[in-house]
């Protein structure tokens, strides 16, 4: 595993400062203090953070890029329209030629990364699998009064995995479980530069109250669906390995808000040390929420090997998904 966040931290008194805001609001609601924003013009961007997460991760897996037999890139937020994030960072890492797929599953991305890494590497198809998650939200957000309701709880970064075959069937991931339901698209959603927005037009309107390039997120029905997929997914992953919640050494769920994260912690009763939660410090940094808190979990120990592990998401589409496995 290997994560990388951008230098420059953005307090909630520094938002405070541009928007009407308060640190009291942001922290009650959301429990962020404060996130990371790429600096304009540092060259950062989510494939180059996600180039130097997965550089970490494959020294610490004891693998060279060439090693690589399928980049998976995960995020909401890609470096151009298209081509797709991943094959960026294949140019980056000088992997001449390997599948590299972007995945636009939004919050749940790593998840589907990791699901979709299992199921080629357990058919044989491929050994080693990268799979990066990380996002450039603070160049796509309204920093304006208008934009507060979001923009006040996201942030960048990038985390990697390298996926690698393991022979004992007990250890590694042991199941996923994946679901989306596109009649919910739009509550959580950016519309604006997209096909069905002709561009020589937006063009033309040049409307400076045209909020369409910017995310609208619906928050309360989002939290209703999250706290209900949540707990649905992980229950779903821990029937299916007969494991109960007392179980489990360490929930990492996505950093989406400090509350639906002690939602589910009190739900499944599970103690403070079975659950991580860095949303505080770096905010929601989306398809990278879950890689960054798995890599900072078990840099600090919190994760030894053997432990049984589970991680879940849920996010736009809506999408949601779990995964289980022993570390
Ligand atoms: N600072 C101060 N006031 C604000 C801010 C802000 N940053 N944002 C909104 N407000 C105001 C609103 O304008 C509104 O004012 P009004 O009553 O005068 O109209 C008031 O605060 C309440 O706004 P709501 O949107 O109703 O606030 P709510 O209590 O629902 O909290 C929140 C918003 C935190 C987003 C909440 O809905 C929530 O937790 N939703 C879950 C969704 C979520 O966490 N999404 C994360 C990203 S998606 C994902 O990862 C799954």
């Amino acid at each position: 595993m290997g994560k990388f966040l951008p230098d420059n931290i953005v307090t909630n008194e520094d938002l405070s400062k541009l928007i009407d805001t308060s640190d009291e609001w942001i922290t009650e609601r959301t429990g962020i203090k404060e996130r990371r924003h790429i600096v304009k013009g540092s060259g950062d961007s989510p494939a180059t953070m996600g180039n130097k997460a997965a550089l970490i991760a494959l020294e610490r897996a004891n693998r060279a890029p060439e090693d690589i037999d399928m980049i998976l890139f995960a995020t909401l937020s890609p470096d151009y329209y298209f081509p797709g994030s991943g094959v960026l960072v294949q140019k980056l890492l000088g992997i001449p030629a390997c599948p590299a797929m972007d995945i636009r599953m939004q919050c749940s991305g790593f998840i589907y990364g990791l699901s979709t890494a299992d199921q080629f590497i357990k058919t044989g198809m491929y050994k080693n699998v990268l799979v990066i998650g990380a996002e450039n939200h603070s160049g796509g957000l309204d920093f304006t009064t208008r934009g507060r309701g979001v923009s006040v709880i996201f942030g960048d970064g990038a985390g990697a995995a390298v996926l690698t075959r393991e022979e004992d069937p007990n250890k590694g991931i042991l199941s996923s479980h994946l679901y989306s339901e596109g009649q919910h698209a739009e509550e959580l959603s950016l519309i604006g530069p997209s096909t069905m927005r002709w561009v020589p037009e937006i063009i033309a309107e040049n409307d400076p109250t045209d909020e369409s390039y910017y995310p609208y997120m619906n928050g309360q029905t989002v939290f209703k669906h999250a706290v209900v997929r949540f707990s649905e997914v992980i229950n779903e992953g821990l029937q299916k390995n007969n494991w109960a919640a007392s179980d489990i050494d360490m929930f990492v769920p996505h950093q989406a808000n400090l509350r639906i994260s002690q939602f589910i912690q009190k739900k499944f009763q599970l103690r403070d040390d079975q659950v991580y939660n860095n949303i505080m410090r770096y905010g929601n940094t989306t398809a990278a929420s879950i890689p960054i808190a798995l890599t900072e979990a078990w840099e600090e120990g919190k994760i030894k090997e053997g432990d049984k592990v589970v991680l879940a998401a849920f996010g736009s589409g809506f999408t949601w998904g779990s995964t289980l496995m022993h570390w």
